[in-house]
Parts: C-alpha cells; sequence; structure tokens
C-alpha cells in the first residue's frame, strides 16, 4: 500500500518502534544510579530524561519553515530540468512556479503555528529560550537534522481530532467504542475509570468524557504529540487557529484550491477534567496494577515492539471484570520482536486472562467465525478531498478481564 494514509500511519508507528529505547515491561529501566560517592535522585533522573526528551522536538517544530523550504527548493531544482520550451507551456498554463511561491508562503503562516506551539511548549515544562538556543546551536553543529515528518504529523493529528473536517474519520472510529462505553452502568459519584495509551492528540478521549460518568486518563509517548496537545489545551476559542495542513504532500490532489486550503481548529475546545499522563505506556503505569475498569486502545496495539508486554500491561492494569476494548489495524512497522495474526492475538490473549465478547453487528462483520471479533473499514488520517481513500479493516473487540 503506498497512499498517504499508510505513510502517516507507518510515521506514528516508528516513533514508537525506532526511537522508544525500552518497551519490554519486564526489562523496565529502574532510574537509581550508584557511583562511589553519590547517590543520584530517581526523580531527578526521570526529568532529566523527559527533558532531553523535549528539546529535539522543540527544534524540529523551531525549524518547521526552513526544513520545509529545503524541500520545495528541491522542487524547484527538479522543475528546472525540464526543457525551458516545456516549461514555458506549464507556466502559461498552470502557473507552476506560482504554486511553488505560494506553498512557500503557505509554509510561512503554518510556521507561526509551529513557532507558538514551541513558545508554549517552553512555558509549559519551563524551558527558557536560552537552553533551547544552546540545544539548538549544538545540534545544527554536529548537522543533526530535524524530524519533520514527527512535526507534520502531529500537525495533521489537528485535522484528524479537532477540526470539523476530521469528523467522518472520526464518525468511522468512534462510535462502537463510544457506544460501549456509554452502555456501562456508572453514577457521576462512582465514575469508572477508562485509560486510552497511545492517545494521540485525545480527540477519543475527550468523546468519552462528554459521556459522564468517566474519570479519563489518556497517555501518551510522542513528545510531538504531547507538544501539540499542550497547545491546544492553552486554547480558549473555538475554530481560532488555521494552517494548511495538505501542502507538503503533493500527491493525490483534486486541485491545487485543495492541496492549498487552509482549516481551522479547534472545533471543541479541550476540557481541563481530562488528564494526560506522559511516557511510555508499558512503563509509566507501573504502581497502577488493577487502577482500571476500561482500556480502550484505539490504532494502538500495532505500536508495540513486544505486543505480549502490550497484553500483559494491559491485563495488569485493569481491575478482574474490567473491560478492554480495541479498534485499530495490524500494521507492524520496523522492528516488531514478533508479528502476530488476528488469530493469534486471540489466542494469546484468552490465554492471558480475555474472555471476547459478543459486539453489536452494526461494529462490523464478524471477521474469523465462531471468534467475537469484528471488521470494519476505518480511515487514518485521510484527506477527505484527496484522490487516495485507502482505509484499514479495523479489527473492533471487546474482551472482559476474567
Ligand atoms: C497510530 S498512532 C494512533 C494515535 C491515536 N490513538 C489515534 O487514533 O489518532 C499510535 C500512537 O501511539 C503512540 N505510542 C506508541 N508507542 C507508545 C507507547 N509505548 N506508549 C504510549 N504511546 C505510544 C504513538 O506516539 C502514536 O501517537
Amino acid at each position: 500500500m503506498h497512499s498517504i494514509l499508510l505513510f502517516f500511519y507507518i510515521f506514528c508507528l516508528a516513533w514508537a518502534k525506532d526511537i522508544i529505547p525500552q518497551y519490554d515491561a519486564e526489562l523496565g529501566v529502574t532510574h537509581v544510579f550508584v557511583t562511589n560517592i553519590t547517590i543520584i535522585d530517581p526523580s531527578e533522573s526521570r526529568q532529566q530524561e523527559e527533558y532531553s526528551r523535549l528539546q529535539s522536538p522543540l527544534h524540529a517544530f523551531h525549524r518547521y519553515k526552513e526544513r520545509n523550504l529545503a524541500e520545495t527548493k528541491r522542487w524547484r531544482d527538479w522543475y528546472k530540468k525540464i526543457p525551458k520550451k516545456q516549461r514555458s507551456i506549464v507556466e502559461s498554463t498552470v502557473k507552476y512556479t506560482r504554486k511553488l511561491n505560494t506553498v512557500e508562503h503557505l509554509f510561512e503562516t503554518n510556521e507561526q503555528l509551529a513557532h507558538e506551539i514551541v513558545k508554549h511548549g517552553k512555558q509549559f515544562y519551563n524551558i527558557s529560550q536560552t537552553e533551547l538556543d544552546q540545544f539548538i546551536k549544538e545540534n545544527e553543529k554536529k548537522g543533526v537534522n530535524t524530524d519533520k515528518t514527527s512535526v507534520s504529523q502531529a500537525m495533521k493529528h489537528f485535522v484528524r481530532d479537532w477540526a470539523d473536517e476530521g469528523y467522518e474519520e472520526r464518525q468511522d472510529a468512534f462510535p462502537c467504542v463510544l457506544g460501549t462505553l456509554a452502555n456501562m452502568s456508572r453514577t457521576s459519584e462512582q465514575p469508572l475509570r477508562v485509560l486510552l495509551p497511545g492517545a494521540g492528540l485525545g480527540r477519543l478521549a475527550h468523546e468519552v468524557n462528554v459521556l459522564g460518568g468517566f474519570e479519563v486518563t489518556m497517555n501518551e509517548w510522542s513528545m510531538y504529540m504531547n507538544l501539540a496537545y499542550r497547545y491546544l489545551s492553552s486554547l480558549s476559542s473555538a475554530n481560532g487557529k488555521i494552517f494548511h495542513p495538505y501542502i507538503d504532500w503533493w500527491s493525490h490532489q483534486v486541485t491545487t484550491a485543495d492541496l492549498q486550503r487552509s482549516v481551522s481548529f479547534p472545533d471543541t475546545l479541550v476540557s481541563p477534567s481530562v488528564l494526560l499522563v506522559e511516557g511510555d505506556f508499558t512503563t509509566v503505569f507501573a504502581e497502577d496494577a488493577g487502577k482500571y475498569d476500561v482500556i480502550v486502545t484505539l490504532f494502538f496495539i500495532d505500536t508495540a515492539r513486544n505486543l505480549v508486554s502490550y497484553f500483559e500491561n494491559i491485563h495488569r492494569l485493569l481491575r478482574p471484570g474490567g473491560k478492554w476494548i480495541n479498534l485499530g489495524p495490524l500494521l507492524y512497522g520496523s522492528a516488531p520482536f514478533l508479528q502476530l495474526s488476528l488469530d493469534e492475538i486471540i489466542a494469546l490473549t484468552e490465554h492471558l486472562g480475555f474472555k471476547f465478547q459478543e459486539t453489536d453487528a452494526s461494529c462490523g462483520d464478524i471477521t474469523i467465525p465462531g471468534m467475537a471479533v469484528r471488521g470494519k473499514e476505518v480511515a487514518y488520517a485521510r484527506n477527505g478531498k484527496g484522490l487516495s481513500k485507502n482505509a484499514y479493516q479495523a479489527q473492533f473487540w471487546v474482551a472482559r478481564k476474567n
């Protein structure tokens, strides 16, 4: 599959697979370092680690424009390779140079958003401009390239999660999850605790919160996502921000106006009652065994390097009788320790102590006869006006911890 959908989804996975140093819960890092004379406080070492995880994303958002203009410069150079006579036809008919100029100008508009994300991130995480400048200077001296794709991906999630334009995609994915939760018995005095690991920009978590009677925790590892989410949380007016999400990918466009269109966000404001816990799902909830009534995994489980650790962790964090709701594909990324088929996942998780429950036919057709798992076509980070319409046959299940 060679679509934008796959492209962005793979990058989401790549955050997990290539950058997180350790996934295996059993081998989780203990933050205690003892030398001959000094004992370093584990919390300090943790802060240090978090701090260094932030700098590269801040640098990457900061260099948004430069990295993208380097790309448009390449496009310009390639364009120069076509014969002059052909170029003059292209210019007189479609004004290709003007298109390049316009897109470069729009990258400058997007840069304002990227810089606002950096500004808010510095305040939120208490990083001074001097510290960031120092980091950027050292990195650039070493010739380190910033991660343009992760920045673009995080910004495109403003569309998936928080723009009117993402509504259809959310309607593909959310109703079965929300319907299952809505039917659970609960009261506002005794809310059910729900955890959503790998939550991205967290719209599903917020929709769960809107249902009422749930105490919602979302978890996300990528600091690109977390910077974007913290920024989103600081916004106080609906649809007050605009950007041009599609200008960095010129394939599959119907019109140039579509390519250059702007999208406004957030369609609704982020609620402070949803808690974001940053970090690796397999390690940050070390103390929370049995704490959650429900765990919701949306387009998440296939980010695992070690699927068994994900499943064991989901099982450990649920109380007995707690529910695991899943919707997503099985798109394994660059270096998973194991790649299981759906039937193997069912067998393994049943062995770990889950019982798959019957679900409503409106959530898709049964994928494997005799097994309570349904398949449903769901898009991911799709450009709604684009010519590429790929989607996943996402797998939906509700499993009860015995
Ligand atoms: C494919 S994206 C889906 C995001 C979101 N659930 C959605 O549907 O838009 C997977 C997300 O999981 C996050 N992730 C990957 N490994 C993680 C881990 N070990 N702990 C927490 N989040 C993780 C990635 O950073 C990414 O944002």
